[in-house]
């Protein structure tokens, strides 16, 4: 009667305010406070424990959460609670998190600056790397499993150093142009600079709530950080991490978006802004962020446009058109090309289902350069002409992929099977004749996925997404297995020189 009559109060009191909090449990909220609150933070918002707030929690099932809860995480801090709470409860609490709270968390720049530690103020570490190895044949491999990365030898194939990341990695790690500093997101926000050469992590800052992703100039200058919560992009000096600006994603009209991703954008010292609410582009030239007011460039478009690939010249985008509130497109036409210049539509993209044009890859076919793109939900590669954007071919998959690599040096293109009973399988084909070479399934029954090439694209390592899995080593001529590395659900690995080359076989 107690819970009920307090659900009650809640209602009436979230009629006046703009976030539903009817269906907060009061109950389940002074559980939360009293079991959990002290990790997880009294809004929610993380601290020794992650965020558990329905926007960070978008990819652990309720089911898998309830499970954590009463069951606790082996080998981590977070404990079992089914001996000393009752089914409904757990039940209870479960709900709770998936539940938006009363008010939208507010992540200003007064918090931001507060969560800034520099550990290892510049110049206070050495300039010659502490281990010996081709520095720009290095990889940052990310281990999911348990939240690690390790820093990769690319000739020897033997890790160099494996350490903690924060929790939930996202986004893919960037590297400063020299290839010394990787910079790393999580999902909950966190931004950390780490240095190859010293192999320390030297500052650390919390962007956001929930971050999609970072890019680093290529002037090595700025981070950019963009937040699905809340609705803002993030500007960073790339040097200690400080805060220079926090700009609201808004379309001046009263509303506010998230934020897809964020891109660099080297030809045109400009980072590019994808927007998931807001019909628009945005550009933020390197130029125009000192001191603390950034100029913004709008590109106004027909619909919502996320997903992006560029031209080698960046000149020109292609994005994935979703119609509002709904991450699939129904109609025959799934992207749109841009002019980045004008903002001048120059074609559409007539690609059934929903490809993953941000995982795409090109290179010089003939006269003309095609670019490639998987598809989230359909069994297919395709194959598009870069001078009158028409599909050229289509390749046939044993299921949706998520993965597309390649390298300058490699006549191959690999795909990864993401979805599906064929997850196991990666396909090889080859860029001249587009047909199929081979089809790998290295492990029978676990997810082979996200391939990356070493610097001279002699060898290609692939990734078995498994808490008991490795990154399998292959010559990329003979696509033989050379070496396997056991780790922690290995997904992405980034090669320095392929990242910071802006090799067209990888996606940026
Ligand atoms: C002593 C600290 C601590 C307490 C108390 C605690 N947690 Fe956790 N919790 C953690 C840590 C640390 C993790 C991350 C574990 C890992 O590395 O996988 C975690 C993970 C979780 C996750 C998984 C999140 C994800 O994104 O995968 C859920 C759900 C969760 N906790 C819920 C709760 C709830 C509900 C309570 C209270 C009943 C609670 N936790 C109490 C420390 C704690």
């Amino acid at each position: 009667m107690k819970a009920l009559k307090y659900c009650i109060a809640a209602g009436l009191f979230a009629l006046g305010t703009a976030n539903s909090a009817s269906g907060l449990d009061k109950a389940a909220e002074a559980l939360y406070q009293r079991h959990c609150a002290a990790c997880h933070g009294a809004q929610r918002l993380g601290g020794i424990g992650p965020a558990l707030l329905p926007q960070n929690l978008s990819r652990l099932r309720k089911k898998a959460a309830l499970e954590v809860i009463g069951q606790g995480r082996p080998l981590t801090q977070m404990p079992a609670f089914s001996g000393q709470l009752d089914d409904a409860e757990l039940d209870a609490l479960a709900d709770f998190i998936y539940q938006p709270p009363a008010e939208e968390p507010n992540w200003g720049l007064a918090d931001i600056r507060a969560s800034h530690v520099v550990h290892h103020p510049k110049g206070s570490l050495g300039d010659k790397p502490v281990f010996e190895a081709d520095l720009q044949n290095l990889f940052i491999v990310v281990e999911q499993g348990d939240h690690h990365a390790t820093l990769l030898d690319g000739d020897s194939f033997e890790p160099i150093y494996r350490f903690q990341t924060r929790y939930a990695l996202h986004g893919g790690p960037k590297y400063s142009s020299d290839g010394r500093y990787v910079f790393f997101a999580s999902r909950d926000g966190w931004i950390s600079k780490f240095d190859i050469y010293n192999l320390k992590v030297v500052a650390e800052i919390r962007a956001g709530i929930n971050t999609r992703n970072a890019a680093v100039s290529f002037n090595n200058k700025y981070v950019a950080v963009g937040n699905y919560l809340p609705h803002s992009l993030v500007l960073l000096s790339a040097d200690d991490l400080s805060p220079l600006a926090v700009l609201p994603m808004t379309d001046g009209a009263g509303n506010s978006s998230r934020v897809s991703a964020v891109y660099t954008a080297p030809p045109r010292e400009s980072f590019i802004v994808a927007l998931k609410d807001i019909p628009q582009i945005l550009e933020i030239p390197y130029g125009h962020i000192a001191p603390d007011n950034p100029r913004v460039k709008r590109i106004k478009l027909e619909d919502y446009l996320d997903d992006f690939f560029f031209n080698q010249e960046y000149s020109v985008v292609m994005g994935a058109s979703r119609p509002a509130g709904s991450e699939v497109s129904e109609s025959a036409v799934s992207g749109r090309v841009i002019d980045l210049d004008s903002g001048r539509k120059l074609a559409d993209l007539a690609i059934p289902g929903m490809p993953h044009l941000g995982s795409g890859i090109s290179w010089r076919y003939g006269d003309t350069t095609v670019m490639a793109t998987p598809n989230l939900n359909s069994g297919a590669v395709s194959i598009i002409d870069m001078q009158d954007w028409q599909v050229l071919k289509t390749l046939e998959t044993e299921g949706p992929g998520f993965f597309m690599r390649s390298h300058d040096q490699s006549p191959y293109a690999w795909v990864d099977v993401f979805f599906g009973p064929n997850r196991d399988k990666v396909h090889v084909f080859d860029k001249q004749s587009l047909e199929l070479v081979k089809t790998l399934a290295p492990v029978p029954g676990k997810t082979a996925a996200h391939v990356e090439f070493t610097r001279d694209g002699r060898y290609a390592l692939l990734s078995i997404w498994d808490v008991d899995g490795a990154v399998i080593v292959y010559d990329a001529q003979s696509l033989e297995e050379v070496k396997r590395i056991p780790m922690s659900k290995p997904s992405g690995k980034y090669n320095v020189y392929n990242k910071t080359h802006y090799e067209a076989g990888t996606s940026h």
